[in-house]
């Protein structure tokens, strides 16, 4: 980032309406001084999104398919929602987006589908940055022939492109890794991963779950081939999606019943899915969609520009929230896991991974928690970072995760709670 772009951002990161944005969710207006910063464990969700799953329930909470208005009308609203999270990721068209529980049977249905496909091209790239969900899954298919390659996490904790491009051969059937490290924020150049499974003939697969609240999807920049998200983190209800070029999928062996189409999104979509949660996903993009108006001189810019205002604004906000937390963090003595230099903050998203000394983090916690601030402890269902980074899994680390709807004023009160634990534990 050169000098111009660094002030722009902190310019918009200062007139972001985050008064204006927490009035919006019912959970932060009734909840005293509670503070939020379990975010990465699942968001809160704004008025709107509550309304929408309301009001599916209450005006047409049937079963799609049939002739009757009710009925028709769970079509179209599955439709639409199908729309708008096509254009929250930029995907090529709407029925490139499959809905369904969460990311994990997202990632194990489109496993299956692959050890199906393994043939000459048997070896997969894992990460040991990512969340255990993109690594165990794909483990699983040793049973199928696969064999692994592992990119590892360097000591400055972020997976470096130049350490995966070895790792590529003409045996390389997939790339699976996260666009953020849900544990410790570190942001990965997916882009580039992509550009080089393409050049060896392999295909990306990106676990987007963590990245998706805090900046801009982009499947067609990063010309991935696989992408999954948790709508729960992205202020929705619990619910995932699957985004996969429309040909890839088509190609992808699924489970689904004679009579199901054998095209996406159907064939990805055994069983019935949560309708009312998948509103809520499209009222989630409509919020994120109100938010980049606020960045927007004019009234009719086009939804995706919406969202991509709307997502630029959250990144410079937060960004300011990281440089913030980064202080308080380091002020206190911890050891932070990741990125923890100032100077190379835009590889990160505000969720902090780290341990005072040699204090028990559950500890730490369980004070946090008796005053009124929501953070986690433990090993972040991510065991093989828990051994890189030599912690173990029964106690692990403290993670604090923020969003946009956080303040710098929680940032502080947290700082000071923490200061107060440490004298009181030390
Ligand atoms: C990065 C990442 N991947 C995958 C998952 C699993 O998501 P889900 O609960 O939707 O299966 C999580 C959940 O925390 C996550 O943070």
């Amino acid at each position: 980032m050169n000098q111009h772009h660094v002030s722009k951002a902190q310019e918009s990161a200062a007139s972001f309406p985050v008064e204006k944005i927490r009035a919006m969710f019912p959970a932060i207006r009734q909840a005293g001084d509670f503070i939020f910063m379990d975010n990465a464990a699942g968001a809160q969700i704004p008025q709107s999104v509550l309304d929408a799953v309301t009001s599916h329930l209450v005006r047409h909470n049937v079963q799609r398919g049939g002739r009757y208005g009710r009925s028709v009308a769970v079509d179209q609203s599955v439709a639409e929602a199908r729309e708008s999270v096509a254009l929250l990721i930029n995907a090529y068209s709407p029925s490139e987006i499959c809905f369904g529980m969460n990311a994990t049977s997202f990632i194990r249905l489109v496993s299956l589908g692959i050890g199906q496909m393994l043939s000459q091209r048997d070896e997969i790239v894992v990460t040991d940055m990512d969340h255990d969900a993109n690594i165990a899954t794909w483990l699983a298919l040793e049973q199928a022939g696969a064999r692994f390659k592992w990119w590892r996490m360097r000591e400055d904790g972020n997976l470096h492109v130049d350490d995966l491009k070895p790792l590529m051969s003409d045996r390389t059937r997939l790339v699976a890794c996260t666009v953020t490290a849900h544990s410790i924020g570190s942001i990965v150049d997916v882009a580039s991963v992509a550009k080089i499974a393409h050049a060896a003939g392999a295909e990306a697969f990106l676990d987007c779950v963590h990245y998706g609240p805090h900046g801009l999807i982009d499947v067609q920049a990063w010309d991935c081939d696989y992408l999954v998200c948790s709508g729960y983190k992205n202020f929705s209800p619990h619910m995932g999606f699957l985004w996969g070029r429309f040909e890839t999928l088509k190609r992808l062996p699924t489970f689904r019943e004679d009579f199901i189409p054998d095209e996406p999104p159907y064939k990805v979509e055994a069983g019935t899915f949560i309708y009312e949660n998948v509103s809520g996903m499209d009222a989630a993009v409509r919020y994120l969609e109100s938010v980049g108006r606020n960045f927007l001189a004019e009234n009719n810019r086009s939804r995706r520009e919406n969202i991509v205002a709307g997502m630029s604004a959250i990144r410079d906000y937060e960004l300011m929230l990281a440089r913030e937390m980064m202080k308080v963090l380091k002020d206190c003595g911890a050891t932070i896991y990741g990125v923890a230099d100032e100077a190379r903050i835009h590889e990160r998203v505000p969720t902090f991974c780290f341990n005072i000394g040699t204090l028990s983090p559950q500890r730490i916690v369980e004070e946090m928690a008796a005053m009124q601030i929501g953070i986690r402890d433990g090993h972040m269902y991510a065991p093989r970072l828990m051994k890189r980074l030599n912690l173990s899994m029964d106690s692990g680390a403290i993670r604090a995760s923020l969003v946009h709807y956080n303040t710098v004023e929680e940032v502080h009160r947290f700082g000071e709670a923490l200061r107060a634990i440490i004298a009181m534990l030390s």
